[in-house]
């Protein structure tokens, strides 16, 4: 049996007593497992691991997919990604303020991510907390007229942060070069979504991501998203998950909205992250030709 501890009232548990260095036995894998869909938000405290153990860890729970920004793909495995806001003789080691919005990672691929894994290498002396929004909480407490409009709604999505789209800005989307913008999809995803695994209903990507809705005027849609976002960043709905040195967390992004927090640039932060896929396309959600979205500001 596994040792677990709850992070918050709703969602989150801490692991006592796993080293993911080592090469886990298929008892406890499938326990983490089954605690990760349970609690979306597992946190394992104090690990040491090298790239590749990091790597054999993350491929258990799905596909890693190196993120498009590859200027900071790990030299050893372009599957991790590495976040950091130090410098090296003036030049970045890492990307710096990744995600300082509420978003989902990966919701801009059809094929989206069912987790993200991080590990903490260096934490600053202030701040670098990670904040978490449940989704599945949120989706529950809307009134059921509510539940009714968005059932049938499908969000269009691209890279980039709705609520803030100026590249100069910490809360935008890290900006990509016209090349990566050029393999950057537009994309669909249902509003209020079933988990892909366990079937729970979720608000998914209702920040972040999302920039319109199939068939809705653009003020409408903006308005219902923004609408959205804001009750599901409720702070009733976060936790806030402070770092130690060694700490890996892994979250459910089908159930979960995450941000990062800016973090001051004279306290170092570096964390390693892995992202791995879900395993099927929505069969329900339809393809949107690039031309339907035309002038989105992506
Ligand atoms: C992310 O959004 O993937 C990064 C989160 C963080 O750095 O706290």
């Amino acid at each position: 049996m596994l040792d677990l501890k709850p992070l918050c009232p709703g969602f989150g548990a801490e692991v006592f007593g796993v080293d993911i260095g080592r090469a886990l036995s298929d008892e406890t894998f499938a326990e983490i497992e089954k605690a990760f869909f349970a609690s979306q938000v597992l946190v394992l405290r104090g690990q040491r691991l090298t790239p590749a153990e990091f790597v054999r860890f993350a491929r258990r729970i799905g596909p890693p997919q190196p993120h498009v920004i590859d200027q900071f793909h790990h030299p050893e495995d372009p599957n991790i990604l590495i976040l950091s806001n130090v410098l090296d003789g003036g030049r970045p080691t890492g990307l710096q303020d990744a995600g300082s919005y509420f978003h989902t990672d990966y919701s801009y691929l059809q094929v989206p991510a069912r987790a993200t894994t991080l590990y903490s290498i260096s934490v600053p002396e202030v701040g670098g907390d990670t904040l978490f929004a449940n989704q599945q909480a949120a989706y529950d407490d809307l009134p059921q007229a509510m539940k009714t409009l968005i059932e049938p709604l499908v969000a269009i999505h691209h890279y980039g942060n709705r609520q803030d789209t100026d590249e100069r800005s910490r809360t935008a989307a890290s900006p990509l070069t016209d090349g990566q913008k050029a393999r950057m999809p537009v994309i669909t995803h249902r509003v209020a979504r079933p988990h892909p695994v366990t079937g729970r209903m979720s608000l998914y990507a209702v920040s972040g991501s999302s920039f319109g809705i199939v068939g809705m005027p653009q003020d409408e849609a903006t308005g219902l998203l923004d609408e959205l976002a804001a009750h599901s960043t409720r702070e009733k709905y976060r936790y806030r998950l402070a770092y130690g040195v060694g700490d890996v967390v892994v979250w459910d992004n089908a159930s979960l909205l995450h941000a990062a927090t800016l973090t001051d640039p004279a306290h170092a932060r570096t964390l390693w992250r892995i992202t791995v896929l879900e395993a099927a396309p929505e069969a329900s959600a339809p393809q949107v030709l690039a031309s339907t979205f035309a002038g989105s500001g992506r």
